[in-house]
């Protein structure tokens, strides 16, 4: 992706000004950033998808539940969606970029941000009232407006400290002093930064897009370094201190020998040549740890009739890449927490891995110069990597 235009769906600003002045600091509100997006997918196909096991999905009854701010756990049946109340109710359905590629195409407007920082695509719906009361998340979203219409209302940065409202399992804050009051409609984006606190209520029945991101906790980072360094230490290797020099008191404990011995111990951790295979495996974790892809047979010939008659390659939208190398050249890659063997050019393989989805234009070139191994990559279709869509 090119950093340094104007983008029309950050209101004209480029991804460096974004990263710069926004990201993780401010939001940002965007009126018809997406106009298209409401189309793609619609109440009917949220309800369905919830009734699914393995969807992860909820509702939250501000009123009329057992308790105030009830929180039902799916999947769903279409008796429970026949009893919920006329208003003031949310029905959150995670990861629904999964089920509809052409939804998961999207993230593609956010390719200046790698992929090991995406979560997911949540949608929710909501009847008039319906909101999820006033909260702050731990991580960035883009909260874009499919129908309907909201009311957005923020407030400021909060922490652990900041009170909630007590006897609810959901984390709603008490007190929400109002920096911000927009409603907005179909198509219109707003960046939330994490930890701000906001409220969105549906004024109309309401479909929200939720294009959330993730952060790794540094303390599972820590662990895969721990490990890695554990596997590539020998375990006779000692402490030792040819400089040492007496000391009067036999029983103390010099912090200089401790300094001595983190050092020691940092520079295990701090191995620059295993850094990648450390961390890029958990770095490409799938969302879903027990997420198996679904791929198809299909032989090398049929495959390039197939891009040249139309069809699309999307990359599983569920399954997490990233390559090791160069910007544009990959290496290494990482496939949903494997490293992956790949005969195929550099150039393809980062091609494959940074973008959502490729037609035959961008890949014939690499065809056409027999830079592209088709048998490999016929393999990682059987696999699930990498599917095969009708226009
Ligand atoms: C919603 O879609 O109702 C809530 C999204 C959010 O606040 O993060
Ligand atoms: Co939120």
């Amino acid at each position: 992706m090119i950093t340094n235009i104007p983008l029309a769906h950050l209101g004209g600003l480029t991804a460096e000004e974004f990263l710069r002045d926004y990201w993780q600091k401010k939001p940002l509100l965007v009126r018809n950033a997406f106009p298209n997006l409401a189309s793609l997918v619609g109440k009917e196909d949220l309800m369905e998808l919830a009734q699914e096991d393995s969807v992860e999905a909820r509702i939250i009854l501000e009123k009329d539940g057992k308790k105030p701010w009830e929180l039902r756990k799916g999947p769903f049946t279409v008796k429970q969606y026949k009893l919920l109340p006329k208003t003031h109710w949310t029905l959150l359905v995670q990861a629904v970029d999964h089920y509809f590629p052409e939804l998961a195409v999207y993230w593609q407007n956010f390719s200046f941000i790698p992929t090991w920082r995406t979560d997911d695509i949540m949608i929710s719906y909501a009847p008039q009232g319906g909101s999820v009361g006033k909260h702050f998340d731990q991580y960035d979203v883009f909260l874009v407006q499919g129908g309907g219409q909201r009311r957005w209302q923020l407030g400021e940065f909060c922490d652990k400290n900041s009170p909630l409202v007590p006897d609810t399992s959901l984390r709603i804050l008490e007190d929400m002093p109002i920096t911000f009051d927009e409603v907005v409609n179909a198509g219109d984006l707003l960046y939330v930064p994490p930890r701000l606190a906001h409220y969105g209520v549906a004024e109309t029945d309401c479909l929200t897009f939720s294009f959330g991101f993730r952060a790794p906790a540094l303390s599972h980072a820590l662990e895969h370094l721990v490990d890695a360094a554990l596997e590539q230490t020998n375990a006779e290797a000692l402490y030792s201190d040819p400089q040492l020099t007496a000391q009067t008191h036999s029983a103390w404990l010099n912090p200089q020998h401790l300094v001595d011995l983190q050092q020691k111990v940092m520079a295990l951790l701090n191995n620059p040549e295993s850094l990648s295979a450390a961390l890029a495996p958990f770095l490409s974790e799938p969302k879903y740890d027990d997420y198996e892809p679904m791929g198809e047979e299909i032989s090398p010939e049929d495959f390039i009739a197939a891009l040249q008659r139309g069809v699309i390659i999307c990359r599983d939208p569920a399954s997490r890449f990233i390559y090791v190398g160069e910007q544009g050249l990959a290496k290494q890659l990482y496939v949903n927490g494997e490293e992956l063997d790949f005969d195929a050019d550099a150039n393809f393989v980062a091609l494959l891995c940074d973008n959502c989805q490729l037609t035959w234009n961008e890949l014939q070139s690499f065809i056409e110069n027999n830079n592209i191994n088709s048998a490999w990559f016929c393999q990682q279709i059987a696999a699930g990597h990498w599917l095969l869509v009708e226009d």
